[in-house]
């Protein structure tokens, strides 16, 4: 019987990715960037069974997602029913990227189990058909995720490339969970309401590629005045875009605008710190590692806050 277990953390995107150009390949409409987090972990283990299941942290689930990429992984490959044991050490579909590490976790467990003998792109190709971000989560550590142009896209149109480990910029990262339930609107659903109904999407398509250039050359650099202006920016324009689409997506609580003006303080002090939020109402918090305690000590005053994670970058994927 076959059977293996791989290991992924989930990552945060500094330049976001919003919006998709293809849906059948799940291709991202824009270029991104992104950091992967080491204390976050997704632990799966696939293994052959008389049918599918898929457990989740302990739950039996019927997850549409996980059963539409099986289904669509079993066109190309022959490959047994399974059963799909994912534990996450976080709260799983609430704006922490689950679905990411889950996905590369995933494709990393499925690729081992059966000597898929998939190389890097493959993984990441898998990996995106189920997230786009899971691609970034296969790789690690600062990953971008970048579309191809293709009047017909196939499934490797797209390219995500690892363009420096998690050795090469020590940053710490804080996380403020303020709120651990599901949120409302999966990405899934809430980048093709944007595509479909925000007037200022084809805006935001155009400007994340200005951003994701400039970003690169800010990482190049290590100038972090200029990633964090960059990320500032792009996490701005998103909650933007999802505020300007029908129905209006609102990911923040009220604690998520206290744990901004916190942060927002620490900025005006010209401390080096700045803060990034997907879809979800949790605040990411990144700055060099000499200043998380200042972070964490003003973080945990905000009543509301749930619960304070810290990590530092941590890299790719792998079978344990
Ligand atoms: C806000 O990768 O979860 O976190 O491809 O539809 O599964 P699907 O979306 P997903 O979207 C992530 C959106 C984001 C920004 C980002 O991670 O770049």
């Amino acid at each position: 019987m076959s059977s293996a277990t791989a290991i992924a953390h989930p990552n945060i995107a500094l330049v976001k990715y919003w919006g998709k150009a293809n849906t059948e390949y799940n291709i991202p409409a824009t270029p991104s960037l992104s950091i992967a987090l080491s204390a976050l972990t997704t632990e799966t283990t696939v293994s052959e069974n008389d049918s599918d299941q898929v457990v989740i942290n302990g739950l039996l689930v019927a997850d549409k997602k996980i059963n539409l990429w099986l289904e669509r992984l079993r066109q190309e490959i022959e490959l047994p029913s399974l059963t799909i044991t994912s534990e996450s050490n976080f709260p799983v579909s609430a704006g922490l990227a689950s679905s990411a590490s889950g996905f590369a976790a995933l494709t990393e467990a499925i690729s081992s189990a059966f000597d898929l003998g998939w190389d890097i792109k493959q993984k990441t190709d898998w990996a995106r058909r189920g997230s786009a971000s899971a691609a970034r989560s296969v790789t690690g550590a600062w990953s971008t995720l970048v579309p191809l142009a293709s009047d017909h896209p196939t499934i490797d149109s797209c390219d995500t490339t690892q363009i420096h480990d998690e050795s090469y910029w020590d940053l710490a990262v804080v996380v403020a969970i303020t709120d651990d339930t599901p949120k409302l609107f999966s990405s899934t659903i809430g980048m093709e309401l944007s595509r479909a109904t925000s007037d200022y999407y084809s805006s935001w398509v155009s400007s994340t590629h200005r951003d994701f250039t400039s970003a690169l050359n800010a990482v190049a650099q290590k100038d972090f005045q200029t990633l964090a202006e960059i990320a500032d920016f792009s996490c701005r324009k998103m909650h933007a875009l999802m505020l300007s689409s029908i129905p209006a997506m609102m990911y923040w609580n009220s604690t998520t605008l206290d744990c901004i003006q916190v942060i927002k303080k620490l900025i005006a002090q010209k401390l080096p710190v700045f803060f990034t939020i997907d879809a979800g109402p949790q605040v990411k918090t990144i700055c060099p590692p000499d200043l998380t305690d200042t972070v964490l000590e003003r973080l945990a005053q905000v009543s509301g806050v749930k619960k304070l994670l810290q990590s530092k970058i941590g890299g790719g994927a792998r079978s344990i």
